[in-house]
Order: C-alpha cells, then sequence, then structure tokens
C-alpha cells in the first residue's frame, strides 16, 4: 500500500541529513543503517543512530563504503526475512576485502535466529535482538574487544539516556509500551519482542516535552498492542479501574505544550474501550485517525487467529467512533489465506471492507513462522490461492480508498508541513489531521515561504486513493 501506517513491514534507510552530529568526537567512522520492518524497528533504529552519533560515528552517504552497516529487521512474513539474507550476502563479501568494516544484525530476525546467524554469516560482528537497541554501546565495545557477540537474552528495556536521532524534524515517534502478551497464532512478535513493559507516564511526558522543546509538532505513541498499555504497571483508581491504561496516559500528556497532534497505533479491538474513543473524542490534540487492525471479516477465523474479538464487536467499535467523530479515517491490517479459510470466509473480508469503508488496509497473504501454532497446521492453503486472494483484495482496499478519498474534494483541510515532496521540489508535503498525505506549492500567494512544522490551510482540488492534493487557501 502507498501509505505507512500501524506496524507494517517496509523498508526504509536513514541516510545523511541537515542535522550535524552530536558529539562527534572521536572519530570512529560512518555508520549506515537499513530498517526493514514497522514504526517500533524505525523507532529503535533512530534510537541506535543516536547512540552511534555519541559514539563518535558519523552518518555515512552510501551503504557499500560505510565502516559499520547495520540491518534492523523484520520477521513479519517470509519475504521480510530473506530480503536480509540477500542484504546480508553483500556485506558479507565486502567483510571479506575489508576487516575492519562492522557488521550488525539487530531486530527480529537477529532475535529469532540468535546464533544460527553466526553460523549462516560468519562474518557478522554482532546480532542483538530489540529488547537490546539501547544497550548498542555496550555490545559495540565488546566486539571492539575483539569478540562476536550475540545478545538475544530477555532484557528488560532500560530507559534511553541518549537523543535519538529523528528522520523527521516534525513528527517523532515515542514508545509507550515494548512487547506484547497476545498470541495470535499467526504471529511472531510475541516471540521476538517479548513481554509486555510498559514506560512509566512521567518517562513519556519528559520525552514528550523534549521534543515539543526541540520543535516536533506531532507525536505518535507507539505499542504493538498499545491499549495493553499499563497492564503490567501496579495501581488501582478508588472506582477500581487500573491506575495506568492509554486512556490515562493521553490525558496526562496531552497539554505538553508546543506540540499539535497526537496520534496512536497500534490498536487491537480485543481491548478498545469506549472511554478511549471518548476521550480522543474529547481531547482536542488526539488525531480523528484510528488504526485497528480486524485481520479477518470472519468470526471462525477471528476465532482460529485467537484474536479474541467477533466482527460485530469491531463494528460496534467503528460505529461508536463515528458517532463520537463522523469524519475519522480508519485503516486496519488484515490476512488472507490464513489456513482452513474458505472461499466464503475470505468473501466476508471484502464485505466487511466495503461495509466499513476503510481509508487505508494493509493487506498481506498469510505466511508461516517458525514456532507459531498456526503454522503447524494442516490445512495450509497454496500459494496461489493465497496470491489470488490477495490480488482481489488489494483492488477493492484501493477502490474503497479512493472513494473514501473523494470526500475531501473541495474541502480546506488544515496540513502540518512535513517538507519537501522528494518527487517534486517546487511541492510541499504533510498530513491531514486525518493521515492522509498531502501535496501543495511550496510558497505562498505572496511569496512567504512556509516551513516544515508549519500548519497550512490546504484546499483539496486533487484526489488519489492514498493521496491528496491542493492549493493553499
Ligand atoms: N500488533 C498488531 C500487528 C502487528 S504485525 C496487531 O495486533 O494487529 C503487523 C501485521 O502483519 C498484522 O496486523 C498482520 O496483519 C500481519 N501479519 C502478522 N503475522 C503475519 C503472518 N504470519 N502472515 C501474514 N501477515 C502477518
Ligand atoms: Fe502479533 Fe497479535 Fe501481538 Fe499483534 S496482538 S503483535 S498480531 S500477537
Ligand atoms: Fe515489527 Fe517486523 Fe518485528 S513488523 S515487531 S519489525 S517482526
Amino acid at each position: 500500500m502507498a501509505e505507512n501506517v500501524g506496524m507494517t513491514a517496509t523498508e526504509t534507510s536513514l541516510h545523511s541529513m541537515a542535522i550535524p552530529a552530536a558529539g562527534a568526537a572521536t572519530g570512529r567512522g560512518s555508520y549506515w543503517i537499513t530498517t526493514f520492518g514497522c514504526q517500533m524497528n524505525k523507532a529503535d533504529s533512530e534510537r541506535m543512530a543516536g547512540i552511534l552519533e555519541a559514539m563518535g560515528y558519523s552518518a555515512g552517504s552510501d551503504e557499500h563504503s560505510a565502516d559499520l552497516v547495520l540491518y534492523n529487521t523484520c520477521t513479519i512474513r517470509d519475504n521480510a526475512e530473506q530480503k536480509v539474507y540477500s542484504y546480508l550476502g553483500r556485506q558479507a563479501q565486502r567483510k571479506r576485502d575489508n576487516p575492519h568494516l562492522t557488521l550488525v544484525v539487530a531486530g527480529c530476525v537477529a532475535q529469532q535466529e540468535g546464533e544460527a546467524l553466526l553460523r549462516r554469516v560468519p562474518e557478522l560482528d554482532l546480532v542483538m535482538g530489540p529488547q537490546h537497541a539501547n544497550r548498542l554501546e555496550t555490545l559495540l565495545i565488546q566486539v571492539e574487544s575483539g569478540q562476536q557477540v550475540v545478545a538475544t537474552g530477555e532484557h528488560h528495556i532500560l530507559e534511553d539516556i541518549t537523543t535519538a536521532r529523528r528522520d523527521s524534524a516534525v513528527c517523532a515517534w515515542v514508545n509507550v509500551i515494548y512487547g506484547c502478551n497476545e498470541r495470535c497464532t499467526y504471529c511472531v512478535v510475541p516471540a521476538v519482542r517479548g513481554r509486555e513493559q510498559s514506560r512509566l507516564p512521567e518517562a513519556i511526558r519528559l520525552e514528550m516535552e523534549g521534543l515539543a522543546a526541540q520543535g516536533f509538532r506531532e507525536i505518535t505513541l507507539l505499542g504493538q498492542n498499545i491499549d495493553a498499555y499499563g497492564r503490567d504497571l501496579p495501581g488501582i483508581t478508588p472506582e477500581g479501574r487500573r491506575a495506568h491504561t492509554l486512556t490515562d496516559l493521553l490525558q496526562h500528556v496531552h497539554d505538553v505544550k508546543g506540540l499539535e497532534r497526537i496520534r496512536f497505533a497500534t490498536s487491537h479491538p480485543r481491548y478498545f474501550t469506549d472511554r478511549l474513543i471518548d476521550a480522543c473524542a474529547d481531547l482536542p490534540k488526539v488525531c480523528e485517525h484510528f488504526h485497528i487492525p480486524f485481520q479477518s471479516g470472519d468470526d471462525d477465523v477471528l476465532r482460529a487467529m485467537a484474536r479474541g474479538y467477533t466482527v460485530e464487536r469491531y463494528r460496534r467499535i467503528i460505529e461508536r467512533i463515528r458517532r463520537r467523530m463522523p469524519d475519522a479515517s480508519i485503516s486496519a491490517d488484515v490476512i488472507v489465506g490464513f489456513p482452513g479459510e474458505t472461499d466464503a470466509q475470505y468473501r466476508r473480508t471484502l464485505t466487511l471492507i466495503e461495509e466499513i469503508g476503510f481509508d487505508l488496509v494493509n493487506t498481506a497473504a498469510y505466511s508461516p513462522r517458525p514456532n507459531t501454532p498456526a503454522a503447524t497446521w494442516p490445512d495450509q492453503l497454496e500459494e496461489a490461492v493465497k496470491v489470488a486472494r490477495l490480488q482481489e483484495l488489494n483492488a477493492l482496499v484501493e477502490q474503497v480508498a479512493r472513494q473514501r478519498s473523494g470526500r475531501y474534494l473541495g474541502r480546506v483541510e488544515a496540513v502540518l508541513v512535513e517538507g519537501v515532496n522528494p518527487k517534486n521540489d517546487q511541492q510541499l508535503m504533510g498530513r491531514t489531521r486525518s493521515n492522509r498525505l498531502t501535496f501543495f506549492p511550496a510558497q505562498q500567494a505572496d511569496g512567504t515561504p512556509i516551513a516544515a512544522g508549519d500548519s497550512v490551510a490546504v484546499r483539496i482540488e486533487a484526489v488519489r486513493p492514498f493521496s491528496l492534493s491542493g492549493s493553499l487557501a
């Protein structure tokens, strides 16, 4: 899909940016990070880049000449994992010619494969799971002393004291809960990200205040199952509720000065509460965009996935959101070709997509993953069936998104400016509160320049399924 909301696997590279490397005193050479996978990984990469720069590495401009190459990997589906091996093959070759190259595999493939990765690619210096991201410096010091290091043990995630090197100067991610305690039968995330660990509200607020002071305007709070936030923290209110929930967190951080927008992802329908919906409607900075994966439109498939809700419950959540916020945009993730999925069950997924009218759906064909229950079930579908369903599904998703985009035509939308359109330097780009990517001319009619971080009013003149364009109003 064109955009990337929620935890969908995509790939990005962190390359040279205008921000000078802070504390680049010791001159350890250049680094390159390629990030695969979801926003969790992107947030981890930004923190690891910050650590590297504090150690004296500077951002390199080329993957094939950098002194340290770090792949932050994803294993959500087999194709995500295979991509890493092809990248590693080229770097291993380079390392044989240049022993000074430091090769690091971080993230979810590292966690899943551990030492097996060293056997497969003996040139690696460091294999480190996501819970060790904040320990990068300690681990690299071990590497510098001549060891090959594997760090994949269960680890309490320490509060990060290094400043992340953020990819954007306007929008930032803030982790609020790490890990996942769910047991969806198709999913590797609990195995690779470990148990849930919520950060304290004070630490989250402090980070947000720091970001606002640096000029960030939009923050997305992150968790694989963000609705679980706080359930591992102690405390009960006088009314007998858990003291720490996502709703309480939103209320706690909402008044951070300088921030304009707050988002959160990813929501789980099992735990998405009416109280949360009401808080989102009442708190003006919380954007009217909800990423709530439903995975399947069929109750029996949902049960086999161990998702813990029915299609009816999902419908009721969306109804309630739309009652309180009629223009809210809704995005989701869905899997087709789950073991045993019949044609009729698959069609119920299509029906739900039309019925809800999603602004965006991240789609995937089911991929059997190591150490997950569904991978061992006998009723796996043929690849051809999965591919055919995925193609038909994608066409429908695009058609529905196009219809949803149509509602913006002629409207004036508040757009938070993120920067120049990389494909057209005469244009700027930003997002609406509903998270639609929007392009518009780089200058006001009177010649006044517009800067990243400004909020501008754009009259929408052209709509595409996943983006909009218009002129300054
Ligand atoms: N925590 C989020 C999603 C995390 S994984 C949630 O509970 O919804 C991101 C998406 O990848 C999932 O929503 C799912 O649609 C997809 N996914 C996960 N495991 C998969 C698998 N084995 N095969 C295909 N898609 C998968
Ligand atoms: Fe995976 Fe389910 Fe956890 Fe999401 S909630 S990360 S799909 S186990
Ligand atoms: Fe994210 Fe992929 Fe890991 S989706 S949690 S990077 S397996």
